[in-house]
């Protein structure tokens, strides 16, 4: 039977394309799964899941919550501003308080770069990067490669431009890694000021004209502008910043051809795309989140099975 090579989902620079196509293979089947009247399987009946979460999180921690519940696992929940952690309780005693009550996964979301790394070489248990900090979100660039192939047969030899926050987005460094992985093309378009000093190293195309990005794509993958990460301006307004890197239909409806429009969410409307754009059919967002959570439940299931050999 075919397995990860890993035993962690720590970020996508440790995977390899065999372990993407195996997710996405068992993520077919489960999505498959989820759209049954009984949409839940009984295979993880023995294994009990921590979400910990020290960053707020909407839908990816209700994704990892309903992935973990298809799977019939026993789940607890954490969120940091109502734990120990703000009574000055170090990273690994939270967690191997929370182990001592045999749990066999540990999905976590943390502020600092290197956390889940960090926890993965200290505690006994399986982990799942939910985001750290500006660093990485496997499961989110999976779930995007993965609603790429849905809507377009194969991410092989797709122009994917990842426009806006490039600096600042865990989600822009995942997707690079995962779309390269896959033999995508892969271009960042955003100010100069958002783009990170390394970038030339990463082997992606760099544009800062948005037309010119838009009109080499196949898919534009808009990200939010992270101003909760920014302590100091990184662009003269909010208005210029969309005058120059906001899609709206106008400029869409301009274009050579048409392209598929993605976002990870949460959107903000009217800067990085407009209400008309997001809720069109070019955009494909609504089907990621769906596809979020067959291919969380796929990551977690193969997890899982390396853990019971
Ligand atoms: C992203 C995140 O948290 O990194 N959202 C998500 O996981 N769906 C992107 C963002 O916050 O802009």
């Amino acid at each position: 039977m075919s397995e990860l090579s890993v035993n962690h989902l720590l970020g996508i620079k440790y995977l390899n394309k065999k372990d993407i196509e195996l997710i996405f293979e068992t993520a077919d089947h489960f999505k498959e799964v989820i759209n049954r009247p009984i949409k839940k399987v009984p295979s993880l009946r023995d294994i009990t899941i921590a979400n910990l979460f020290f960053e707020n999180s909407t839908r990816t921690k209700l994704s990892f919550e309903l992935a973990e519940k298809r799977l019939s696992a026993d789940v607890i929940n954490f969120s940091a501003s109502q734990s120990s952690v703000t009574k000055g309780e170090t990273l690994i005693d939270t967690v191997n308080n929370i182990l001592s009550m045999k749990v066999d996964m540990v999905v976590m979301r943390h502020p600092n770069p290197g956390a889940s790394v960090f926890l993965s070489q200290h505690v006994d248990a399986s982990i799942i990067n939910a985001g750290d900090g500006a660093h990485e979100h496997p499961t989110q660039a999976l779930l995007d490669s993965y609603s790429i192939r849905e809507r377009l047969g194969e991410v092989k030899g797709k122009n994917v431009v990842i426009v806006g926050d490039i600096l600042h987005s865990r989600v822009a460094l995942s997707n690079i890694y995962a779309l390269k992985l896959q033999g995508a093309n892969v271009m960042v378009c955003g100010p100069k000021t958002l783009l990170p000093k390394y970038i030339d190293k990463l082997g992606v195309k760099v544009e800062t004209n948005l037309r010119k990005a838009l009109n080499w794509c196949d898919v534009a993958n808009m990200l939010r502008v992270q101003n909760e990460r920014m302590d100091i301006s990184y662009f003269p307004s909010t208005r210029e910043y969309t005058q120059q890197f906001g899609v709206n239909k106008a400029l869409l409806d301009s274009l050579d051809k048409e392209i598929t429009i993605m976002h990870p969410g949460p959107i903000n409307r009217g800067v990085e795309i407009t209400s008309d754009v997001a809720d069109s059919k070019q955009a494909i967002i609504l089907d990621q989140v769906q596809n979020g959570v067959a291919v969380r439940m796929a990551v977690i299931y193969l997890l899982a099975s390396k853990i019971k050999q």
